[in-house]
């Protein structure tokens, strides 16, 4: 079929918004009509090189919508049903997906490479194949998945905000809840507001944190951030690190989580300073690839047993957590709608980055007809 694609050519460049080819959906693949797709920062780092990709490549990796036609042996959904796209596939029966970590699932190893799990592309323009971010390429109207990224949820559910779930909020909630382990009663920092940032504070509040010190330079985000649950906010860490130690008669956050733009290495350390023993930071936004040091006090490491996690995902196992939050959703315990701050059509993805990297944005995101 023909339809529609923002496709980024090359590095630095914009994204391009051109009629392109669709192939149906394969043995294992289901072809989905979207209803929306959020503007998450890992497509920027498509463009930056933070995250290396082969182009041409159809962005977007945060989507919902409906199943249109499913290819040979596929069982677990049929036309009509509604789905998530989850930005990383779970198998169901790899040695990570078997052991209750299927963000780790080994068909993740697929995500950032284009072509479908069998090697071959579903999308063409120009002459050209053109490859899937996440295997999923949002960025589109309609789109061809692997069974394994699709997520079936109530029909009910509104797809627009569903899509949220798809990436940034599965991903923010689940930094909290699984990476972070947040108890009842902990203090939590929250470093960086964005869409992934702002679901670290829903996920932080759903715990039973007693506070949650949101931080970002961005007066916006520290304005939203009590609606979603943040007990403080802090334009820098500096201050954040003057609010903690005053909750906390000097004993700092039990958590931090660093959900920034970029994780630089620098980053690490200024989350280990806002941590006290036993003080655990997880980080959740994207280093760069190349960059293999980081700054923080060893000494302290050791002396105040604190430990620093990575997350993928919020170590979430997308069946069950993509399915409890939309749950948490119905009945009101956790935001999707608010989270939603300006809505785009596809042709408006650059301004929908533009406003993203201006800092205007909790989500952008991209609705279909
Ligand atoms: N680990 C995963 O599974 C996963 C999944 C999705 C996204 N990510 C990554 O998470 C990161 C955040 O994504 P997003 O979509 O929320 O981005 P975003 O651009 O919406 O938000 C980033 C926020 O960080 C703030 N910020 C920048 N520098 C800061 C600093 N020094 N201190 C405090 N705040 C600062 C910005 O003002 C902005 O509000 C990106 O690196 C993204 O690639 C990781
Ligand atoms: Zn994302
Ligand atoms: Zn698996």
């Amino acid at each position: 079929m023909r339809t529609q694609a923002a496709v980024l050519w090359g590095l630095k460049e914009r994204w391009s918004v051109e009629e392109v080819e669709l192939d149906g959906p394969q043995a294992g693949e289901v072809l989905v009509k979207l209803a929306a797709s959020g503007l998450c920062h890992s497509d920027e780092h498509l463009r930056t090189g933070d995250i290396p990709i082969p182009f041409p490549v159809v962005g977007g990796h945060e989507g919902a919508g409906v199943v249109e036609a499913v290819g040979p042996g596929v069982t677990a959904v049929v036309p009509g049903d509604h789905v998530v796209l989850a930005f990383i596939p779970a198998c169901g029966t790899c040695r990570y997906c078997s052991e209750g970590h299927s963000n780790l699932c080994d068909l993740g190893a697929g995500i950032i490479l284009g072509p479908q799990l069998d090697g071959t592309y579903r999308f063409h323009a120009r002459g050209e194949e053109v490859g899937q971010m996440c295997l999923l390429g949002t960025f589109s109207p309609y789109t061809v998945v692997p069974v394994a990224s699709v997520v079936k949820i109530d029909p009910d559910l509104p797809l627009v905000s569903a899509a949220l779930v798809g990436c940034g909020v599965t991903t923010g909630v689940g930094s909290a809840l699984h990476s972070a382990e947040v108890q009842a009663g902990d203090t939590v920092v929250v470093m960086g507001v964005g869409g992934i940032g702002i679901n670290a504070v829903q996920g932080a509040r759903l715990a039973g944190a007693r506070n949650v010190v949101a931080v970002d330079p961005v007066a916006l985000k520290r304005e939203r951030a009590p609606e979603f649950g943040a007990t403080h906010v802090a334009a820098d860490v500096d201050e954040a690190w003057g609010i903690v130690s005053e909750l906390t008669r000097g004993q700092l956050a039990d958590k931090a989580i660093v959900t920034t733009d970029v994780a630089e290495g620098a980053y690490v350390g200024q989350a280990l300073s806002l941590v006290g023993k036993r003080g655990r930071v997880v980080i959740t936004a994207i280093g760069h690839p190349d960059e293999t040091t980081a700054s923080m006090s060893v000494f302290e490491m050791t002396l105040y047993e604190k430990e620093v996690r990575g997350a993928l995902f919020g170590s979430s196992n997308p069946r069950v957590d993509i399915v409890r939050i939309v749950d948490g959703y119905r009945r009101g315990d956790l935001k999707l709608d608010e989270l939603i701050t300006s809505t785009y059509r596809l042709d408006q993805i650059n301004e929908g980055y533009d406003d993203m990297l201006q800092g205007r944005n909790l989500r952008g995101v991209v609705v279909y007809d």
